[in-house]
């Protein structure tokens, strides 16, 4: 190396990248004890959630309060429909994310609702209580199996399970996007968790003297910096924490970027390790100056490498655990081939999203309807061994005829969907074997909890897309349910 190209190595940075990534736990105590930071794993990305969010209308409900307790515990990001907020506050408590709306008013159905959504659930209901009256916490109407008279209050069963399913299933409507894509990285919304996720990564680490960062802009982000080539240095990244837990991207068939470049040509990186200095599974990709272009990068096509240098025998890249992605500028390719299209001095790369792209679509949209729904008016019906909604569909203002009203508007949709129909709801403890039926026959209980659990579990079944189904509790008790079993069983809708 000549006198030349020798520049002032900059330890401060160095230790600044080091403790980023939490390669020295002992440096990050520190750090947290003087910055009174919490532990930073909670900075961590949750990498289970995804970046979208889901919708649950009907929070409030006995069957919404619990999805959203569900999807919490599994790592989604959640936003509650509510009417008032108070309430919903003190039901669903201070973690969770509140819009004020209500199904039967679609101009409230806005983008404040609806924006960045990945998924609705939607566990609404018009208001049905006993005639002679409510206890305090619903606890009759609650019951379920046990029979009291009762009454529709409040909006009628047309608006709110017909009309107001449709509001919503519209609004939604425009948000949903393609489902055969998981977005990991939107960067057209925002967020500090966005921000607290990407660290700049530059050959600092090697002596070098680039840098780079990565800034959040209003509707994209933007690697950007300064390479150069002085102290054997050449390359700048940007790369994220490790994912906790890692994102599982079996069932996909690669990544796809959207991004602006500068015509230089840089490279994405996927982790399956959580150790800093590890195999990595790295792309190059070449960028058009100044155009947004899509990167289509299948896994297939990613190559092992360690610090630039291929690694043969390697296996190819575990899909169900991707825990970190890392993009690249760098004077070299690999095994010391230089980057053809490389300069150094100033560059930017400017992203809107990475995705996911070729899996299978998964439900959008779940509906929790009612057992019973065709039942009104069928030929050959025996009402008496009906359950009551069945027998007093009329006087209930024609409930659950409003009910498949609402079904169908979901189904006519074009948004893949699960719609539940639960036989009576109880407060059970649930953790009972579900029986799932079809054409709407069956008669039984079940738990809200389990409905719940079975609400959230239809979101991240392919088999559960487009299909209708009853569902009752069976006699035993289970510790745990092969979903993808259960929905092969049923068959989707025509
Ligand atoms: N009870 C049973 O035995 C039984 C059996 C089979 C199926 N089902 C069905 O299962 C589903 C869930 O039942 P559940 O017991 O959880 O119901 P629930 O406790 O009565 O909850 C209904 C939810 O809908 C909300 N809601 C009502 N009108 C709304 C509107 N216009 N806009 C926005 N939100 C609105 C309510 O909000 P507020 O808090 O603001 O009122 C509440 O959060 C319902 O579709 C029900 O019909 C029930």
């Amino acid at each position: 190396m000549t006198e030349k190209n020798r520049s002032q190595w900059d330890l401060c940075r160095f230790i600044k990248t080091l403790t980023y990534f939490e390669v020295f736990p002992v440096l990050n105590w520190v750090q947290n004890i003087f910055q009174s930071r919490p532990e930073n794993h909670q900075n961590q990305p949750n990498g289970g959630s995804k970046m979208g969010v889901i919708l649950v209308a009907g929070a409030t409900g006995g069957v919404g309060k619990r999805v959203v307790q569900r999807l919490l515990a599994q790592g989604y990001k959640v936003r509650c429909l509510v009417r008032d907020i108070d309430k919903a506050r003190s039901t669903l408590g201070n973690d969770v994310d509140l819009v004020v709306g209500d199904i039967t008013k679609p101009e409230t159905l806005n983008n404040l609702v609806m924006s960045n959504i990945q998924a609705v659930v939607c566990c609404t209901a018009v208001r049905v209580q006993p005639v002679e009256g409510d206890t305090p916490d619903r606890a009759k109407y609650n019951q379920g199996v046990k029979f009291y008279q009762p009454e529709i209050v409040g909006d009628t069963p047309e608006n709110v399970e017909y009309k107001g399913v449709k509001n919503l299933v519209t609004a939604a409507k425009r948000y949903l996007s393609n489902t055969g894509e998981k977005t990991i990285f939107d960067f057209t919304q925002p967020s500090e968790e966005l921000k607290n996720i990407w660290g700049a990564l530059d050959d600092v680490v090697m002596g070098g003297v680039s840098s780079s960062n990565f800034h959040i802009l209003e509707k994209t982000a933007l690697f950007a910096g300064n390479v150069s080539t002085a102290n054997s240095g050449g390359f700048a990244s940007v790369r994220t924490k490790n994912f906790s837990p890692a994102i599982n991207l079996s069932g996909f068939t690669g990544v796809k970027l959207r991004v602006k470049g500068d015509g230089q040509r840089y490279k994405i990186f996927l982790r399956t390790e959580t150790a800093w200095d590890g195999v990595g599974y790295s792309y190059s990709f070449d960028t058009v100056a100044n155009s947004w272009i899509d990167i289509t990068i299948p896994f297939a096509n990613l190559t092992p490498v360690f610090r630039a240098k291929t690694v043969k025998d390697s296996p190819e890249i575990d899909k169900n655990k991707v825990c970190s992605f890392q993009l690249m500028l760098s004077k070299f390719e690999y095994d010391g081939d230089l980057n053809p299209k490389f300069h150094p001095g100033g560059f930017s790369l400017e992203l809107e999203s990475i995705k996911a792209y070729g899996g299978e679509a998964l439900p959008q949209f779940v509906l929790v309807s009612s057992a019973g729904v065709t039942r009104p008016g069928r030929p050959g019906i025996n009402l008496d061994e009906e359950p009551p909604a069945v027998r007093l569909n009329d006087q209930l203002g024609g409930i659950l005829t409003w009910k498949l009203k609402g079904e169908d508007s979901l189904r006519e949709s074009g948004i893949p969907y699960t719609i539940i129909r639960p036989c009576a709801l109880t407060e059970e403890a649930g953790g009972k074997e579900l029986i799932f039926e079809q054409g709407d026959n069956i008669r039984g209980k079940v738990s809200r909890n389990d409905i719940a659990e079975l609400c959230v579990q239809s979101l991240k079944q392919p088999k559960a897309r487009n299909i209708t189904l009853e569902v009752k509790q069976g006699e035993n008790d289970v510790n745990s349910i092969n979903w993808e079993q259960l929905f092969s069983s049923l068959q989707p809708d025509k």
